[in-house]
């Protein structure tokens, strides 16, 4: 495994310090679903995931404080979540004893899954982590391999579009075609996030092998959210703030 550059242990270093405040904020709202962007409807309605977790192999790529895990848990399916931050895997470890539910965590960087075997889980999936992520190619690779043939990857993340506007506004603060990273300084460390494309998020995952099927770009529910101080649902009805994609890696490998 390379080391750990500089941009991601600021991101690792940023979670670990903001993750307790995190958890207070939004917990509530991350609870009882998968929640797969502010003011997103649920994975209930949206069934991203497919309409049953019974028995299925489920790989959480950035888990976060363990809420999607214990939910898709609680619905019958064998999960493992993987996060690089100590501090958030603490919390995830609680909130799945706290719902009596089994899942299994691992503290890593998701560029390697390499503690993963291949071809070992049904469904790989992520909900608004993979922007922080920089070798989103060594990722996806990563994910491809250790997922069944014919096996589903979801994530969401912000809309590209999005992530050009200015806070509170619907200007343009950066240019769609700039993937200079978005370093945001905040109390608890710096934050990095990775601008891509909708052409490029294809395109990574089309390198990994993967067959996209769905860019989903769901409407807002009427509720305001704890993200709103980024995602206001006044603007989110204007223009999506989260996309979902949708790929499955082929049943067989074309060469
Ligand atoms: C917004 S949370 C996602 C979890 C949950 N869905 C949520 O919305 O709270 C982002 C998570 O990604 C994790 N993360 C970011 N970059 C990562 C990386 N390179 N490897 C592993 N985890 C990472 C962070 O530690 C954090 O827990």
């Amino acid at each position: 495994m390379a080391p750990e550059s500089r941009h991601t242990r600021a991101n690792r270093e940023n979670w670990n310090a903001s993750s307790r405040e995190y958890q207070a904020i939004h917990r509530t709202e991350l609870e009882g679903d998968v929640l797969w962007g502010p003011s997103m409807p649920p994975e209930k309605d949206l069934k991203v995931l497919g309409s049953s977790m019974r028995g299925k192999d489920v790989l959480e790529v950035c888990c976060g404080g363990g809420q999607s895990a214990a939910y898709l848990a609680a619905e019958g399916a064998r999960v493992t979540g993987v996060d690089f931050s100590s501090e958030q895997l603490a919390h995830a470890r609680a909130f799945v004893r706290s719902k009596k539910v089994r899942v299994r965590f691992i503290e890593s960087n998701v560029e390697d899954l390499s503690m993963l075997k291949a071809s070992s889980f049904d469904i790989a999936f992520s909900a608004y982590a993979l922007g922080f992520v920089e070798e989103i190619d060594l990722t996806f690779r990563e994910v491809s391999r250790v997922l069944r043939p014919g096996g589903l990857f979801a994530f969401s993340w912000q809309s590209p579009i999005y992530q050009i506007t200015a806070e509170g506004t619907l200007e343009f603060r950066r240019s769609y075609f700039d993937r200079t990273p978005i370093v945001f300084k905040e109390e608890s460390g710096t934050e990095v996030d990775f601008p891509r494309t909708h052409g490029d998020w294809h395109a990574a995952l089309t390198r990994a092998g993967f067959v996209v099927t769905d860019i989903l770009e769901p409407e807002p529910i009427p509720k305001e959210n704890t993200y709103a101080d980024v995602f206001p649902l006044a603007k989110i009805r204007m223009i999506p703030g989260t996309t979902i994609w949708r790929a499955r890696r082929p049943r067989r490998l074309e060469l």
